[in-house]
């Protein structure tokens, strides 16, 4: 029997992680699909989770009986510090009459202060469901101007400024000489890309809609405009396929934090153990269930 079975556990995992580790998962997915995924768990007792804090949280406030586990607890998203639930409540306060829409990438605090949570997949969907006209929408600006482009309605983002250092790193130079370069190619990016790459690209999706897009598209040649350990699981899966990143400094450092390693002491061990206060793990289960209706 293999420590995993033994332990009767689970290895859920991001597209972000590195190429040894998505073959070690259970489950592999996006911040939606592992959301859904973590909210069906029933027969094991420990989820090791290799994604970044606010994942891991996630999973927590929707199993608060399971052990939780993060193998190396450093493994923090940016964006999701961003945003301390003060602000929202300020926020609030400005616009009493506005829905507060957050995205995943928050920390369980800010969470609590939400209406409904979404992430990259569901966002448009998520603010077209609400009645209200005006929405909070935080912490990524570009998520919310992604959103303002889709929906009818007024989107105010909170904090003003917010974003993910790894899709700030995209610029239009870069894709026009890709474009050039290969002329077939199917351009696909993150909406947490600026706007005027998602302007330039063929498609803007979240890293599930890609997966899905490049095995159904009847192009052959693709430039994937997010995390470059995106385009190890889409070659994988394409094998007669051509995937290229747009670029390959795309790096999320905080996600390649774990290792092989690492997660087998997280097994071993038990360790390292997410826990989410039962007070605010309460109301922010409650955006996220709000969002997985709406999914
Ligand atoms: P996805 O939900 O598209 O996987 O995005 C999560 C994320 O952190 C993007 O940087
Ligand atoms: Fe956070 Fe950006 Fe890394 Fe995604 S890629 S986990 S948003 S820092």
């Amino acid at each position: 029997m293999n420590l995993k079975e033994e332990k009767n556990a689970i290895i859920l995992v991001h597209n972000y992680q590195k190429g040894d580790i998505q073959e070690i998962a259970d489950f592999i997915g996006d911040s939606l699909e592992l959301c859904i995924k973590a909210s069906q768990i029933e027969d094991s007792n420990i989820l090791v989770f290799c994604g970044v804090d606010f994942m891991v949280e996630t999973a927590a406030i929707l199993n608060p009986d399971k052990k939780i586990l993060l193998p190396d607890r450093g493994a923090e998203c940016p964006m999701a510090h961003m945003l301390p639930a003060e602000e929202i409540k300020k926020a609030k306060e400005k616009h009493p009459d506005a829905a507060v829409v957050l995205y995943v990438n928050t920390l369980a605090e800010a969470k609590a202060e939400a209406d409904i949570l979404c992430t990259s997949s569901n966002a448009v969907a998520v603010v077209e469901s609400l009645k209200e006209e005006t929405i909070l929408f935080g912490p990524d600006e570009n998520l919310a101007w992604y959103v303002s482009q889709h929906v009818n309605k007024k989107i105010i983002p909170i904090p003003e400024k917010g974003y993910c250092y790894v899709h700030k790193m995209f610029n239009i130079a870069d894709l026009h000489l890709l474009r050039e370069k290969y002329p077939n190619a199917e351009i696909l990016v993150h909406p947490e890309c600026d706007p005027e790459v998602q302007e330039f690209a063929d498609h803007v999706l979240s890293t599930g809609g890609m997966v899905k897009h490049v095995a159904t598209s009847p192009k052959d040649i693709f430039i994937i405009g997010t995390e470059v350990d995106m385009v190890t699981r889409l070659r994988r899966e394409n094998p007669g396929k051509s995937i290229l990143p747009a670029l390959s400094e795309a790096i999320c450092e905080n996600m390649k934090l774990h290792t092989l390693q690492k997660v087998k002491n997280s097994l071993v061990n038990e360790e390292f153990v997410v826990k989410v206060d039962e007070e605010i793990a309460n109301k922010a289960r409650k955006g996220i269930e709000r969002m997985l209706e709406v999914s």
